[in-house]
């Protein structure tokens, strides 16, 4: 019997897809990686990134998660047996990404509440790194716990496992149908009110204006195609779980459309958003607004509260509803997130649901407590760019050689896809995956390995600099490189028996 979880309706799903794509990367990320890369000549790249890799792998893992129905490990493993490592590997990518992905959303809960009293005062900077976050003198230093941070880290994964214990219909998509309409309504709100700021329109031109210089760049495509990787949640494993509980009629091109498109239109909107209410500080300052973006953490939580204190009128509401959209959106993501190993564990243990949300989510939130200490913010920043530039690209690229040059299913999948679809997918759709994609990802992976990865660090994060050898070594190193081994050893792990029955069940169902 196929009990697998569903969907309950379509809407639920492109919503939950939607949900998991719109997250962090779209409001705090975006905007800074466009303009340190060029600006509106970064749309370019980014552009040909959605086009030739976003959609295409997005309707892939569609695709792939519709048509095997499983979780990644086991979605690969039907595709080939050999191939179930690729899918454990994509999963313990997503379950590091969970473990400080919940952190961020736990200071952003926080920072909604200080915007009532504006609590960061005058210093932002100071009150984040010394009175918030209480950093230690030295990267690597673990110092203990920070309260502050602790408690909402506790409040999200308890958010969070709880909506993924009651399940794909009535824990995710309920969730999704209250938290997406209401992240859009908070969201209009921001950014109406930031284009009619006075100042709004110099930040604007900023974004906007072309840098060409940097288009030919390779660093300005490699944040183009990362961009599109992280904000679209492809090749971590979580489209392929979240379409596995497609029901067998479903429309796959179409869905995947909307989604991205949905995804990229919110984050050049939050762009707008982010460089109206920097144009205006720009010009409280008297300063050009190059001066006043910051990356990353910066941008969130030093810059914003600044221009929060110096809003002209409501600025505690105003606080609130930006910190506010940084908590859904990172809620939503961050389910999908954690369901990706959930859904991995139930298949490979045949474990219930709520056991395989007590240990996944258990050991993530265990480990997630290592960035509520003085020391996180050195290791979130080493774990994620570690992850990000050689877990989600990487994987981007294994994923699509694999398919299109080793299996050969580019064609299988497409057929199939094509059955069921409004939309019908033809040379587009193959020539991005067979060609365009891996040449332009294996000439940026080519390129970042060759690189002085050491000396790129210190800047490339936006945040520190100057960590010592042995943090970025065993640390970053550690993390991205574990993943890949934990995964082969999880995929020789034999499989709990009655899966083969599923196998029998799915193999008559598929004829
Ligand atoms: N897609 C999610 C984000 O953009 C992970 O944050």
């Amino acid at each position: 019997m196929e009990t697998r979880s569903q969907w309950g309706t379509r809407a639920g799903f492109i919503l939950a897809a939607v949900g998991s794509a719109v997250g962090l990367g779209n409001i705090w990320r975006f905007p800074a990686v466009a303009y340190e890369n060029g600006g509106g000549a970064f749309l370019i790249p980014y552009l040909f990134a959605l086009l030739t890799a976003g959609i295409p792998i997005l309707i892939l893992e569609f695709t792939m998660g519709h048509k095997y129905r499983g979780s990644a490990p086991l979605t690969f493993r039907r595709m080939n047996k050999k191939t179930e490592f690729i899918g454990w590997w994509a999963v313990l990518v997503a379950f590091v990404i969970s473990t400080y992905y919940s952190v961020i959303i736990a200071w952003a809960m926080s920072y909604s509440v200080f915007s009532f009293n504006l609590n960061w005062g005058e210093d932002t900077g100071g009150f984040l790194f010394g009175d918030y976050l209480k950093l230690a003198e030295n990267p690597g230093e673990v110092g203990s716990f920070v309260p502050g941070v602790l408690i909402p880290l506790i409040l999200v994964w308890v958010i969070v496992l709880g909506i993924l214990f009651k399940g794909v219909k009535k824990g995710i998509e309920i969730a999704n149908r209250i938290f997406i309409p209401a992240l859009v309504v908070i969201f209009l709100i921001i950014v109406i009110r930031a284009i009619t700021l006075p100042g709004a329109m110099d930040g604007l031109e900023a974004f906007f204006t072309p840098d060409f210089s940097k288009i030919l760049n390779p660093d300005v495509w490699v944040a183009a195609y990362g961009q599109i990787f992280f904000s679209l949640s492809i090749a971590f494993a979580i489209m392929i779980t979240y379409s596995s509980y497609l029901p067998k009629k479903s429309d796959i091109t179409n869905n995947a459309f909307i989604t991205g498109f949905g995804n990229s239109s919110f984050e050049i909107l939050a762009g707008i958003g982010v460089f109206g209410i920097l144009g205006y500080m720009a010009g409280q300052l008297g300063e050009p607004v190059s001066e006043v973006v910051d990356a990353g953490v910066g941008l969130a939580f030093v810059v914003f509260p600044e221009i929060i204190n110096q809003f002209p009128g409501l600025n505690a509401l105003f606080g609130f509803l930006f910190f506010a959209s940084l908590v859904l959106a990172g809620l939503t993501s961050l389910m999908s997130i954690t369901e990706t190993y959930v859904a991995g564990l139930m298949d490979k243990f045949k474990i219930s649901r709520g056991k395989a949300v007590f240990f996944g989510g258990g050991v993530a939130a265990l480990i997630s407590l290592l960035f509520a200490t003085q020391g996180g913010l050195y290791f979130l920043d080493a774990a994620d760019y570690f992850i990000n530039q050689f877990g989600v690209a990487l994987l981007g690229l294994v994923e699509v050689v694999l398919i299109a040059w080793i299996l050969r299913e580019v064609k299988n999948l497409k057929d199939h896809a094509n059955e069921i679809s409004d939309i019908k997918l033809g040379a587009w759709w193959t020539v991005s995956l067979s060609l365009i994609t891996p040449v332009v990802l294996g000439y940026m992976m080519y390129g970042l390995l060759k690189q002085n990865i050491m000396k790129e660090f210190d800047n490339a994060t936006g945040n520190y600099e100057g960590y010592p050898d042995a943090f970025i070594l065993w640390g970053g190193w550690a993390v991205a490189i574990g993943a890949l081994v934990i995964g082969v050893v999880l995929a020789i792990t034999k499989w709990k028996k009655p899966s083969v029955e599923d196998e029998e069940t799915y193999k008559k169902e598929a004829q």
